[in-house]
């Protein structure tokens, strides 16, 4: 099976609008794969999609959804319509506030579990049931290497993250018999609109040897079918987090003490 054979007729991205979900979206389009962008500003969306069918003649779909809302899953299988959808990729997931648990409202947690657990959690469960029955098709979960251990400032997207992981290994097996392929791909820094607009707003530079998007979407498609995990920058082989109660101490102070610049307090 070709890759649009396996993966199509239809992805659907959230986050598509910039960074790593375009160029998700612009890959895809250049193997034959049509999406529905999603995001909640519509215009870079419809100006992704105007550009996706000038350069490639495929038409892609867009529509403006808050992943946070609490019906933000049923408004994106609506959006998929009676499409046949071959490839999930949830993408939107950065934790927009950079700041200690208690030093925020709670509503702002929430939406950020909502955005990163349960609409991914609800999308999965409805995409992947109608990829089994017809026995084949993938879902990209995008991660982050906070998945591997708690982090200050980032406790409650470290822990989002970690759902994602345990969640992508469990399904991972699951559908594995039914052809169906499950990815979560782990990535690093990256330069992404949205990582350079919180370096901007703490004050700071952008960081030097930042991954490029471009390059970890390609690292993420070409590894679907090689699942669970993908590393950014990693080999299959190398040795993840340390997992002693007293190394993983050492290493959350260790994170502790390079977050203070960056978020600050
Ligand atoms: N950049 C990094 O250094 C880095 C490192 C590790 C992991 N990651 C992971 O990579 C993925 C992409 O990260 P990113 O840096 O590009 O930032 P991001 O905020 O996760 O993604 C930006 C995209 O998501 C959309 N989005 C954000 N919140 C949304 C919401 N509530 N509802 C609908 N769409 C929403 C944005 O469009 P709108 O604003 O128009 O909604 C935009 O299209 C995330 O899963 C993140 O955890 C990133």
């Amino acid at each position: 099976m070709n890759f649009a054979d396996r993966y199509g007729p239809f992805a659907v991205i959230t986050g598509a609008s910039e960074g790593t979900g375009r160029e998700f979206a612009l890959q895809l389009a250049a193997a034959g794969i049509p999406s529905i962008l999603i995001a909640r500003r519509e215009a870079p969306l419809q100006t992704l999609a105007a550009e996706i069918l000038e350069t490639t003649g495929v038409e892609c779909s867009t529509a403006s959804i808050d992943l946070a809302a609490p019906d933000a899953a049923a408004q994106v299988l609506a959006a998929a319509g009676g499409q046949e959808i071959g490839l999930f990729i949830a993408n939107a997931g950065a934790d927009p506030n950079g700041s200690k648990f208690l030093d925020l409202d709670l509503e702002n947690w929430l939406q950020l579990v909502r955005r990163n657990v349960m609409t991914v959690f609800e999308c999965s469960y409805h995409f992947a049931a109608t990829m089994r029955t017809r026995r084949r098709g993938g879902l990209l979960l995008v991660n982050s290497g906070a998945a591997y251990g708690g982090a200050s400032y980032l406790a409650t997207y470290a822990a989002t993250k970690a759902f994602m992981l345990a969640f992508t290994e469990g399904l991972w097996a699951e559908l594995k018999p039914f052809n169906v392929d499950m990815l979560t791909l782990v990535m690093e820094t990256t330069d992404t609109p949205e990582f350079r607009r919180l370096l901007a707003a703490k004050g700071l530079p952008v960081f030097p040897n930042l991954a490029s998007p471009r390059d970890v979407a390609a690292l993420g498609l070409a590894n679907l079918a090689n699942g669970p995990i993908v590393n950014w920058g990693k080999s299959d082989e190398e040795p993840g987090p340390p997992t002693s109660a007293k190394s993983r101490r050492e290493r959350i102070l260790a994170i502790d003490e390079m977050t203070k610049p960056i978020f600050g307090g």
